[in-house]
């Protein structure tokens, strides 16, 4: 199912000093979405920040809430999330034992439910949720950290979830890093949701990361265009 572009900083990369004034710039520099990280030193080798931040910037803007768990187990932080004001919670397949209780549970809190898969794991790890599911990451470098070298391998893992997908609406984001170098590429394979850090938050504020945004917007829109054709 064809659907328009997603651009959606990730807030991992913003001055958390004033993480406030960050959201607003995004928000005003024209993000769709705003991404959240979580990391909890388990699962990933970084720790970032938890629901009481994402608590804390939600009335900052109306945009949609995208968190990233990068934590194991996640089941016990699910309810905290979606009362924290997340619209959409993804788990991590390699997280946990139990997948799909994981995602129902998220859709039972009443937000959608995404499910990411690292770069070793093949996207066979979805295929038995995928009725159950309102998104699919796919990392394009290995959880944990920002400003990483986007991984090529991934581009044809993309193109099978977009085969696999079909007409469900289901979102195919990406995460890692995505560049305007790379925007395009990864949109041609099938990505229709783009996350973004050091490719936003590069710069000065809110001038800078309008322009970081539309060169990315602009470079997934040719993809995109070539992928629907
Ligand atoms: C990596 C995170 C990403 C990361 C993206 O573990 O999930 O969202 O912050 O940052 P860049 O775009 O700098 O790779
Ligand atoms: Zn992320």
């Amino acid at each position: 199912m064809a659907q328009d572009v997603v651009i959606a900083p990730s807030i991992l990369a913003a001055d958390f000093a004033r993480l406030g004034e960050e959201i607003a710039a995004i928000d005003a520099a024209g993000a769709d979405w705003i991404h959240c990280d979580v990391m909890d030193g388990h699962f990933v080798p970084n720790i970032s920040f938890g629901a009481d931040v994402i608590r804390a910037i939600r009335p900052l803007t109306r945009k949609t809430f995208d968190v990233h768990l990068m934590i194991a187990p996640a089941d016990p932080y699910l309810e905290a999330f979606a009362k924290a004001g997340a619209d959409v919670i993804t788990v991590h397949a390699e997280a946990g034992p139990h997948l799909d209780r994981s995602v129902q549970a998220i859709r039972a809190l009443g937000s959608k439910a995404g499910v990411s898969l690292c770069p070793a794991t093949p996207e066979s790890a979805i295929e038995y949720v995928l009725d159950r599911i309102d998104l699919v990451l796919v990392m394009t470098v290995n959880p944990g950290f920002g400003g990483q070298s986007f991984l090529p391998s991934q581009i044809g893992k993309i193109r099978r979830i977009r085969d696999m997908v079909g007409d469900r609406p289901i979102r195919l984001e990406v995460d890692g890093g995505i560049t305007a170098d790379n925007a395009a590429a990864v949109t041609a394979a099938g990505a229709d949701t783009l996350v973004a850090g050091s490719a936003v938050f590069r710069g000065s504020g809110p001038h800078d990361y309008r322009s970081n945004i539309a060169a990315i917007r602009a470079a997934a829109a040719c993809g995109h265009s070539g992928a629907r054709a």
